[in-house]
């Protein structure tokens, strides 16, 4: 794969939560002007994702093209029109004869595709895994991962085969970020049946991730999809969901309207601070500490001994809250890191508040309101 990409978790939008198949360039471009100008840009979100559907037909000689009618203007142009506003294009494809939206799939015309991705000037491919019976998902991806190469434009590569295959054995190799889980949905605490698939709210697709930290690094992450803040949850949800994510270190890719976002959704999308924690160049995701009462406390170790810390509160009611850092023995065994708060004294910068509300040498007591976090950065 191509190195030196995606060395914290790529950020940047994609069309698919909120759009689904209804995407044209009118849309994709609008959305890379409002990345800029709403200062989504300013704070990490660079590449503009197109999902499923932007399919036109093979040609005779089998080139692929988008939907005339959608994209008239082709995809040069509108990777040209991104390019020139500072961000990045992606794109979609997939490992089977045809899409999940029942498009061409890349099955048979992987170096063919690559090279005309790289053509258009493509940064990022999503590559999905549906109609691909008979195929091994690791030799497929393998497959493409080699197009991109020999295509000679670096491509982050997003492996979306929703964890079936265990992806995190073999990802690191071959993609820059691998699903580790089915599709999410807007809701906090529930899931959808769909009858052959289901789809999963914000802690189902939480609790899906026990185990997978040891995978993730620099280069190559665990994925449990894309963003749903400002998609109808709660504003307190939205904000549960986000810095999770950014414990997890997560790659933030947004999947609302954001021509057209509330002022709520736009300070979650776009905290500085919060995304620090995911964007730490150690890159070591988060872990549970403890869960009591469905109360769960998570740590995220920092570059220069410092920690990221979020109490998340599942219940439907409030919860009150008492931690003593003196009595606390935080350590992370896999990544060998260890919270001395017996020996230093760190500032707790609560990260939505944006101000400091006291030291590790004090206990400290909280209320968290129901669906919601308290997320604190330890500062030396
Ligand atoms: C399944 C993926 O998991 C989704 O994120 C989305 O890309 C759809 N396919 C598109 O059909």
């Amino acid at each position: 794969k191509y190195e030196g990409l995606a060395l914290t978790p790529p950020m940047g939008w994609n069309s698919w939560n909120k759009f689904a198949c209804d995407i044209d360039e009118t849309l994709i471009k609008e959305i890379a002007d409002a990345i800029v100008e709403s200062g989504m840009k300013d704070a990490g979100y660079i590449y503009v994702n197109l999902d499923d559907c932007w399919h036109g037909e093979r040609d005779s000689l089998g080139f692929i093209h988008p939907d005339p009618e959608r994209f008239p203007s082709g995809m040069k142009a509108l990777a040209d029109y991104i390019h020139s506003k500072g961000l990045k294009i992606g794109i979609y494809s997939c490992a089977g004869y045809k899409t999940c939206g029942g498009r061409p799939g890349s099955r048979g015309y992987e170096y063919q595709d690559a090279l005309t991705y790289a053509k258009w000037g493509i940064d990022y491919l999503k590559y999905d895994w549906c109609n691909t019976e008979g195929l091994c998902a690791e030799g497929a991806y393998m497959t493409i991962r080699d197009a991109i190469r020999s295509a000679g434009r670096p491509m982050v590569l997003s492996i979306c085969e929703w964890g079936d295959n265990q992806p995190w054995e073999w990802g690191k190799d071959v993609g820059h970020l691998w699903r580790t889980t089915g599709d999410i949905t807007n809701c906090f605490d529930c899931f959808v049946d769909h009858g052959t698939w289901k789809s999963w709210g914000v802690t189902y697709i939480l609790d899906m991730q026990e185990g997978l930290r040891q995978y993730a690094g620099p280069g190559h992450w665990n994925d449990p999809d894309m963003l749903e803040v400002g998609n109808g949850m709660s504003v307190n949800e939205d904000r549960a969901h986000f810095s999770m994510w950014c414990m997890l270190a997560a790659p933030l890719i947004a999947g609302n309207d954001i021509r057209n976002m509330s002022k709520e959704t736009l300070e979650i999308l776009t905290n500085k601070e919060a995304i620090a924690v995911d964007q730490d160049p150690l890159g070591i995701q988060g872990f549970k500490y403890s869960s009591e009462d469905s109360v769960e406390i998570w740590f995220k170790p920092l570059v220069n001994d410092e920690w990221a810390f979020c109490i998340l509160n599942r219940n439907e009611t409030d919860k009150e809250f008492v931690f003593d850092w003196q009595k606390e023995k935080v350590i992370d065994e896999l990544f060998d890191k260890k919270l001395d708060t017996q020996n230093k004294t760190y500032r707790l910068r609560d990260l939505w508040k944006h101000e400091f509300v006291g030291t590790t040498d004090e206990p400290l007591k909280a209320v968290v309101p129901s669906h919601d976090v308290l997320m604190l950065r330890l500062v030396k």
